[in-house]
């Protein structure tokens, strides 16, 4: 039954121009579109779902910063770099963290949002700054980003960290489940089969615009970015986002 669950990616498929998606989300739903969860919609975000959605961005920056250090000793970043930053979820727990953060972001509409609360060291660019931060974070994004274009938005990110920089860096690689927003399923990973290349698959109806989609990244092209930024030491903690797989890398020099 799971077997016939699981499917993989017409390879014949176009790569998708997932920036048109991420500015129509943003300018629909931009907090739904990065916590994807009935009470995070337009019409439902009342102050409690505000307050509890920006606190998920605390609680997950105090881990990131809680496993970079009991992996790597101590680490105290002054500035840091939050690549598809969205609303500012993460970004603006990083400023707090680290004085200074940076977020970038493809879609003008998550930009307006996040600027709507300009805070001292707090600030939202629309492309990636040529300057080093301390620690470069990105989570939830890539899955979204075409990895054709992501592998090179890796090597990008990684040249900004600094000299004495870290990056925690979120990448999906297989799924246990089949998602119909699926182009890139590059690994199955189930019970019966083990771990396999996922069967090519027709599509039967075409994703329409402004539907997030998700794809796989290959792992050791990752980490090659990795060892040629010259961030040799990384640590890997698995995910699972409802059967999509991947991996929190933390790394430093
Ligand atoms: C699921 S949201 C995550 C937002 C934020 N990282 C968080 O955890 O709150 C994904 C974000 O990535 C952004 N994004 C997608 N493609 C991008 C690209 N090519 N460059 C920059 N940001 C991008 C989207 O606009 C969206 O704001």
């Amino acid at each position: 039954m799971l077997k016939r669950l699981l499917s993989g990616f017409r390879s014949d498929e176009p790569i998708r121009d997932t920036d048109r998606d991420w500015q129509i989300i943003g300018e629909t739903e931009p907090f739904f579109g990065v916590l994807t969860a009935d009470r995070f919609k337009r019409e439902n975000l009342d102050e409690d779902a505000r307050a509890e959605f920006f606190r998920s961005g605390e609680g997950d920056i105090n881990h990131f910063i809680d496993r970079m250090r009991e992996i790597f000793g101590p680490f105290e970043p002054r500035s840091a770099l939050d690549f598809g930053c969205g609303v500012g979820r993460l970004t603006a727990p990083l400023a707090a963290l680290t004085g200074t953060a940076t977020g970038v972001d493809i879609s003008p509409g998550m930009l307006a949002e996040a600027r709507r609360h300009p805070h001292p060291g707090l600030r939202f660019l629309d492309a990636i700054p040529h300057e080093p931060f301390d620690w470069v974070v990105s989570a939830i994004v890539l899955q979204h980003i075409p990895p054709e274009r992501g592998y090179d938005i890796i090597a990008e990110l990684l040249d900004r960290v600094g000299p004495d920089g870290g990056a925690t860096i979120q990448i999906m690689f297989g799924r246990t489940v089949h998602h119909e927003n699926s182009v890139g399923a590059r690994l199955i990973i189930d019970d019966e089969g083990g771990v396999r290349p996922p069967r090519p698959f027709r599509r039967r109806r075409k994703i329409p615009e402004g539907v997030m989609i998700m794809h796989d990244y290959d792992l050791s092209r990752v980490v090659g970015l990795f060892y040629r930024a010259g961030l040799r030491r990384l640590y890997l903690d698995h995910i699972d986002h409802g059967g999509i797989v991947g991996a929190t890398i933390y790394a430093r020099r």
